[in-house]
C-alpha cells in the first residue's frame, strides 16, 4: 500500500484489517512517546482532536522541570548558564522547524503566539496604496485572522468593506476550486495588496495549493502570506522553494507543545534582510551583538532574517515543550510521517463512505494532495448527539456550528484501529439515529 501511488490503497472494513496495519506501521511505537488522556473508567480515550491541541509528549515533564531547577538553582544566571542558555533558547527550535516549514534556519523563529505575529507581519507586509489595498482571504477563514485583517485595513484608514476581498466556493460547493482562485487573480490582482490564506482551512480541512498560489499572486505583484495553523505538521511545506512571503503558525495543534504554546514565523530571505521594511520593533529584535548596549542611545539595528522581528525576550517555559515534540518530529521523519497520515485518513474516509447514504458526508476535498490529516464531516445526525454518543465510547472530536464534525487522526500518534472504532460509532450513530 503506497499512499503516494496513483491508485488508492486496498482498504478492508474489518478490524484484524486495521489491527494488520497497525502491526505493520514502522511508526507505531512513537505512540508511546505521549500521555494518552483517559475516560472516566480508566481506559485509554480514543483521541481525534490534534488539530485542536495535540497531545503531551512524555519528556516535556522533564524538559520544563529542568528550566525551572535551573530558575531556582541559578535565577539570573540561567540566561548564559543553563545547559540550553536562555538567551539563545529559541535557536535550540529553529533548524527542526525549519525543517518541518520548508525553510531555511534563517528565516524562520519561534515567537510570540499566532494572532501576534500575524499582526507583525501585516505590518511589514500589508502596504496598502489607493490602488491596491485588498487583502484576499479565504471564505470561512479563521476568525481571529479576520479580526486581524480587518482591523490593520481600518489602521491604515481604509474601509473592510472594500478592501476585505472573500474568495467563496461556487454555489453548492464546499470548497474553493484553485482554478477560481488563480481567475480571481488574474481579474482582480492589481487591486489585491496581499493574499492572506489559511494553508489547510480549519473549518473544511481543505489544503491550498501554496505553491500555485503564491505564484499567481506574484504574477500579479500581491505579496503572499498564510497561516500555517493547522498545516505546520501536518502537511509538506516548501515555504523557501515555493517563495513565500511570510507565514505564522501555532505549535499547539500538530506540534503539540501544549496549551498556549509559543508560535511561529517565516520570513522568506529576500525581505528578513531588508532593513528598510516598516516592522513594530522591541529589544529582541535588535542584533545580539549590541542587544545590551544600552549606554549608548538606542537606535534600532534589526538581526538579520527572521529573527529580527523578534519584540521580547523568550517563554522559556513555553518553549521546551515544543522541543520535545521537535525531536519526535525528527525522529520519526516528516515523509514517513506524511505516507501514515495519507493512509489513517484514507482509512477513516473509506470508512465513512461505507455508512448508508445520507447520514454523512465528507466536505473535506477527496484528493489527499487537498487535505492534511483531517476530515470535516457534515452530519445529518443531531451533532451534539453524535458528539456525546462518540464521548460516552471514549472517542473525542469536535464539533464546529453549523453541523460539521472534525475528526484529525494523527500519526505521531492515532492506531489503524482507532479509526476503525471511529467508524463503528459513527456506522452506529447512523443506523439508531
Ligand atoms: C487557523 C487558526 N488561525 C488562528 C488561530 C488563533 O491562534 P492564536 O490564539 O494562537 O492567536 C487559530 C487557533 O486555533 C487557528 O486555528
Amino acid at each position: 500500500m503506497n499512499p503516494s501511488s496513483s491508485s488508492p490503497p486496498a482498504f478492508a472494513p474489518e478490524a484484524e484489517f486495521a489491527r494488520a496495519l497497525d502491526e505493520r506501521d514502522p511508526l507505531a511505537r512513537f505512540r508511546e512517546h505521549f500521555h494518552i488522556p483517559r475516560s472516566a473508567d480508566g481506559r485509554e480515550q480514543i483521541y481525534f482532536s490534534g488539530n485542536s491541541l495535540g497531545l503531551q509528549p512524555l519528556t516535556v515533564h522533564g524538559l520544563v522541570e529542568q528550566e525551572l531547577k535551573t530558575w531556582a538553582e541559578k535565577a539570573v544566571a540561567g540566561h548564559f548558564e543553563a545547559a540550553t542558555p536562555w538567551y539563545n533558547y529559541h535557536r535550540s527550535l529553529t533548524e527542526p522547524l525549519a525543517a518541518i516549514a520548508g525553510a531555511r534556519p534563517s528565516e524562520v523563529v519561534a515567537m510570540n503566539s499566532l494572532t501576534v505575529n500575524l499582526h507583525l507581519m501585516l505590518v511589514s507586509f500589508y502596504r496598502p496604496t489607493r490602488e491596491r489595498h485588498r487583502i484576499l482571504m479565504e471564505d470561512c477563514a479563521f476568525p481571529s485572522d479576520t479580526y486581524a485583517v480587518k482591523s490593520q485595513i481600518s489602521f491604515h484608514g481604509f474601509d473592510p468593506a472594500g478592501s476585505h476581498r472573500v474568495a467563496t466556493p461556487r454555489l453548492g460547493e464546499e470548497t474553493l476550486r484553485a482554478e477560481d482562485l488563480v481567475q480571481l487573480l488574474d481579474e482582480e490582482g492589481e487591486k489585491i495588496a496581499l493574499v492572506l490564506l489559511g494553508g489547510v482551512n480549519y473549518f473544511t480541512g481543505q489544503a491550498f495549493d501554496l505553491q500555485g498560489i503564491t505564484e499567481a499572486a506574484h504574477r500579479q505583484g500581491c505579496l503572499v502570506g498564510f497561516d500555517l495553523a493547522h498545516a505546520i505538521g501536518n502537511i509538506p511545506l516548501s515555504l523557501h522553494d515555493w517563495g513565500v512571503d511570510f507565514a505564522v503558525w501555532c505549535s499547539y495543534k500538530y506540534l503539540n507543545a501544549g496549551p498556549g504554546a509559543v508560535g511561529g514565523c517565516f520570513v522568506h530571505e529576500r525581505h528578513a534582510n531588508n532593513p528598510a521594511l516598516p516592522r513594530f520593533s522591541g529589544w529582541w529584535g535588535n542584533d545580539p551583538a549590541t542587544r545590551f548596549q544600552m549606554h549608548l542611545l538606542p537606535e534600532f539595528a534589526p538581526s538579520p532574517g527572521a529573527e529580527g522581528w523578534q519584540l521580547s525576550n523568550p517563554p522559556i517555559l513555553s518553549m521546551a515543550p515544543l522541543r520535545s515534540s521537535l525531536e519526535l518530529f525528527q525522529a520519526a521523519g516528516f515523509q514517513a510521517l506524511h505516507e501514515k497520515s495519507r493512509l489513517l485518513t484514507g482509512y477513516l474516509e473509506y470508512l465513512l463512505r461505507r455508512i448508508p447514504a445520507g447520514a454523512y458526508r465528507t466536505i473535506t476535498p477527496g484528493d489527499p494532495a487537498q487535505r492534511g490529516c483531517q476530515l470535516s464531516v457534515s452530519t445529518k445526525v443531531s451533532p451534539r448527539a453524535l458528539l456525546q454518543a462518540l464521548q460516552n465510547q471514549g472517542i473525542v472530536a469536535d464539533f464546529r456550528e453549523p453541523d460539521v464534525l472534525r475528526f484529525a487522526p494523527v500519526p505521531l500518534y492515532n492506531r489503524f484501529e482507532e479509526v476503525w472504532r471511529l467508524g463503528q460509532a459513527l456506522h452506529e450513530a447512523a443506523a439508531t439515529s
